[in-house]
């Protein structure tokens, strides 16, 4: 199986995960609650499987995937500042992006992290115990901060049950980021010929300050993407 047909496959299998959840949510055979709690058993179980840090993070591929899956974060970066990853799992992405930003030289980063689950904020405090007191549990879509951040990171709006995206959204916008900060959504994968994400929040009124959009590194169908808001 190539790495695009093998990528294609992941994520048909989270969205055969996530709508055959959903349907059990609209048939009203399990609660909101429910939702998070199988989601949070999903990506616990799932990732804490994984024997390298970047597969607890949810990433497949070696090293060089995941640069170059990531690395257009690196360019919505510019200053230095608090960030915060919502859904963090075990600090991956953070680790990588600190380690990546303190390399170029021109910024400093103060790291933040929330999980819904609880097993992975705690493999994300023994991971990367000087950041310990930075790893919160909680649900996104609830939880508040006490006090807001530079820029917010979050990889999915589906972290909130189908149909309370834009209010995620919204919550977001209104208690994560700092004035004067960046929302930035990704880098998810999309099929390249659709725009499906970028279409949905402009539906909500929330157009994108910005975009970036990147092929696979092998294979041209689909796009790795990334929006962002400046507040
Ligand atoms: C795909 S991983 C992303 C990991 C990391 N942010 C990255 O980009 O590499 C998704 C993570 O989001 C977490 N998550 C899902 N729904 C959430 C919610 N409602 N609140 C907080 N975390 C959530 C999952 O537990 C999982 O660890």
């Amino acid at each position: 199986m190539s790495t695009g047909e093998s990528v294609r496959k992941l994520i048909d299998k989270a969205h055969e995960f996530n709508e055959s959840l959903f349907k059990e949510l609209s048939e009203g055979k399990i609660s909101e609650d429910e939702w998070f709690e199988i989601n949070s058993q999903y990506f616990t179980e799932h990732y804490l499987a994984s024997d390298n840090p970047r597969g607890q993070s949810g990433h497949g591929g070696n090293e060089h995937g995941y640069f170059h899956s990531h690395q257009m974060l690196i360019d919505v970066i510019h200053k230095s500042g608090t960030i915060i990853d919502v859904g963090c799992a075990n600090g991956y992405l953070l680790e990588s992006l600190h380690r990546w930003v303190t390399a170029l030289g021109y910024y400093k980063l103060t790291c933040h992290g929330l999980d819904i689950s609880q097993g992975l904020i705690e493999l994300a405090k023994k991971r990367l115990p000087e950041w310990s007191n930075h790893f919160y549990t909680g649900n996104a879509v609830s939880w508040t901060p006490k006090e807001k951040f530079d820029f917010v990171c979050v990889k999915e709006l589906d972290y909130a049950v189908p149909g309370k995206q834009q209010m995620f959204l919204e919550h977001l916008l209104e208690h994560f980021v700092k004035p004067s900060g960046r929302l930035i959504l990704g880098p998810y994968s999309e099929e390249t010929s659709t725009s499906t994400r970028y279409g949905l929040v402009s539906s909500w009124g929330y157009k994108p300050t910005g975009c970036i959009e990147r092929s696979n590194h092998k294979h041209v169908d689909i796009s790795r993407r990334l929006l962002w808001w400046d507040t």
